[in-house]
This record gives C-alpha cells, structure tokens and sequence, in this order.
C-alpha cells in the first residue's frame, strides 16, 4: 500500500539460561524415558531457569542482545512489547520491567498475551506502529520461564517445556524488505485444549487452587497435535499469498517448536524440504512464545538466512491462537522517515 513504511528486523538476539534438563535427569523424576520423550517429541533436554530467575531477565537478556546487534542505544528504543504467557506477576507488565532492566526509559510498553503464536503477533502490532510512521524502533520480545507453571510429577507435560528468550528490533526497512504480510488467527472454542485455570479473576490463588493444581498447565496433547498441522499449513498459506508469494518462493521456514513431528507434518504440507527449515526443539523443548526469536535469532547466527530471503515464520498455541508471518530478509535500516 502506499504511503505506508515497510518494518522489517535490524537486530536479534536470545537468551537461554544455563541450566540444562535432559531427559535422562526427567527419567529419574517421573515415569518416562529418553527413548520416548525424544521419538514422541524430538526433545532431547531444555533450559531452565536459576531461582530467582524471572521471565523480565530472560527477557532484559535477549533484548540487550538484539540492539547490540542493531548497534541501538537502549534509550532510542520507542516501544517495547513483550510476547508471554508467564509474566514476573499479573501486572506490571513484564514489559515495563525489561524496559527498567535494559534502561530504556523512553519507550512505551505492553506485554501480549497469544500463547505460542504471541510473538508474531507481537511482530504484526510492533510492525503496525513502524508502517504508519509512529515509532522507527520497536523492539519485540518472546520470553518466558515456563519451569514455574509446570507440574513436575506430570508426565504428559513435564517432558515438553523449557525456558528461554528471544528479541528482535524492528525499524524502517527499504521498500520490498521486511514483514511482507501477516495471518493472524484465533478460535476460542479450542480454549480448553492448553490453559492455566488458577491465579485469574475465574479461579483467584486460594489454598484450594493450589491443593488442585490449578497453578499448573493444563494440556490435551492430541487435540492440539490435529489442528496444529492444518493450521500451521492454512496460515503459512494464506500469509504467503497475501505476501504476493508462491509456496516455491519460500526459501526458509522458521516455525514453533512444540513438537518434531507436528514441524516435519507441516513442512511436508508446505513441500519444504527439512534443510530449509529451522529446528532446535531437540536442545530447548518447546519455550512458548520465545521459541520462534530465538530460532530467527540462532537461524541469523549460524548464517542460515541471506538477504533477500523469503522466510515464513508461523507459530499456533493456546487460544487457540495461530499466526504466519512472511519476511523478506534484511538487515538494512532506511534512514529518515519522520515521526507522528
Ligand atoms: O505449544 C503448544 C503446546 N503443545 C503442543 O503442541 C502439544 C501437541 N501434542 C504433542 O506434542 C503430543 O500429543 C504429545 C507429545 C504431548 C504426546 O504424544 P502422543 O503421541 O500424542 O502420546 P499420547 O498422549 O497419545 O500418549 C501415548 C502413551 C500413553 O500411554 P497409554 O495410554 O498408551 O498406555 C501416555 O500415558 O504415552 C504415555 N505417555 C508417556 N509415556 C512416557 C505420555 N507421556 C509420557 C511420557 N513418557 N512423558
């Protein structure tokens, strides 16, 4: 459209914490083995976070990284919004806590709550406010300590989950580069399928909530794996098209990390060959709204993605929620777009 000021990323950077998990440490704490949780999963260990670790100093981590990788002062930074689904407290914002953390006091903030998929949509709304000329740097954060809300003696879900962060700068791109187009979706009906009952105004922390559990995630593991391969293909297809793109243009797929074999259905959908998608759920598990930055992030690294690249970014999660983005690869910032 015209008029409007392509955003595209000029900065990544993530955080894991130090401590790993591998399965064989899970094998000795609940009924499992390594042999299943990798062939059911792809996991082989992820991270967790120190004791007194929070979500805001992953998050501070990851983001520090990305501007020094942008090579931004923190206080030019405009706007920060966080991607969680495990914020420090229920309010403040971890947001705001990051943008004390890495001192940049002249930002807005505000966190956003799309479970797995929160960090393409946070991408969308960041990148709506660099198109209209309101903000030239927005930095984007997907962070989260997971290890706090799972139920260390369930099984089911204990074996999925790890904790990291992942950041990126968004800024004013050349024309043609950047976030091309977005998908974004939701179907509240799936809202059961992965949920934290306890701790909000439903169901307030009591004794009563905590003796049931309730403080722990919630997950109908089949239930999720069915939709999330068709609506992982749906909105990487539609985001391409609307991207003005073929499913033959895709030169990379950066998708969420919940389970190997829900990335290798969709990429056979999608007529992707495995080398051009990115995965690291065998090191990290799935990390919720943080697992797709820091793929970008390590995808950037290890020189995986050139400019000019097409790449899909897609990701599905609790909601149900679920969100294709398509960028054209860039790091090149274009200079002297005036503010609002
Ligand atoms: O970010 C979004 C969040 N989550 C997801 O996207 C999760 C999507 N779903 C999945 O990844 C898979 O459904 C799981 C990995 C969660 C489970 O794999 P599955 O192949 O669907 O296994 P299942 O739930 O059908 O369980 C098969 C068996 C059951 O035993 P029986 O009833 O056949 O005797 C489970 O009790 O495996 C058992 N099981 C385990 N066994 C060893 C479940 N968890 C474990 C475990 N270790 N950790």
């Amino acid at each position: 459209m015209k008029g409007i000021i392509p955003a595209g990323i000029t900065g990544t950077g993530s955080y894991l914490p130090e401590k790993v998990l591998s399965n064989f440490d899970l094998e000795k704490m609940v009924d499992t083995s390594d042999e299943w949780i990798r062939t059911r999963t792809g996991i082989r260990e992820r991270r967790i976070a120190a004791e007194g670790e929070a979500t805001s100093d992953l998050g501070a981590a990851a983001a520090r990284r990305a501007l020094e990788d942008a090579g931004v002062d923190p206080a030019e930074v405009e706007l920060i919004i966080c991607a969680t689904v495990t914020p420090d407290m229920l309010f403040p914002a971890t947001a705001c806590l990051i943008q004390k953390k890495i001192g940049a006091g002249n930002a807005a903030a505000f966190d956003l709550s799309a479970g797995c998929s929160g960090f393409v949509y946070a991408l969308a709304v960041g990148a709506g406010f660099i198109n209209n000329g309101c903000y030239r740097k927005v930095l984007v954060v997907g962070a989260e300590v997971l290890s706090r809300i799972t139920d260390w003696t369930d099984r089911s879900t204990c074996v999925l989950f790890g904790d990291g962060a992942g950041a990126v700068l968004l800024e004013p791109v050349p024309e043609g580069y950047g976030l091309l187009a977005v998908e974004l979706g939701a179907n509240g009906s799936y809202a059961d399928l992965i949920y934290l009952p306890g701790g909000g105004s439903l169901h307030p922390c009591r004794e009563e909530t905590v003796r049931q559990g309730m403080h722990y995630i919630k997950m109908s593991g089949q239930g999720l794996f069915k939709i999330a391969v068709k609506v992982m293909e749906e909105a990487s297809l539609k985001a391409i098209e609307k991207a003005g793109l073929k499913l033959e243009d895709v030169d990379f797929l950066i998708p969420h990390q919940a389970n190997i074999r829900i990335i290798e259905a969709a990429a056979k959908r999608l007529n992707l060959d495995m080398e051009r998608v990115y995965v690291n759920i065998d090191r990290y598990g799935n990390i919720s709204a943080a697992t797709i930055p820091v793929a970008l992030d390590e995808a950037w690294r290890q020189g995986r993605l050139r400019e000019g690249d097409n790449v899909v970014l897609v990701g599905f999660g609790a909601g149900m929620t679920w969100a294709a983005g398509v960028l054209r690869w860039s790091k090149k910032r274009r200079e002297g777009e005036a503010r609002c």
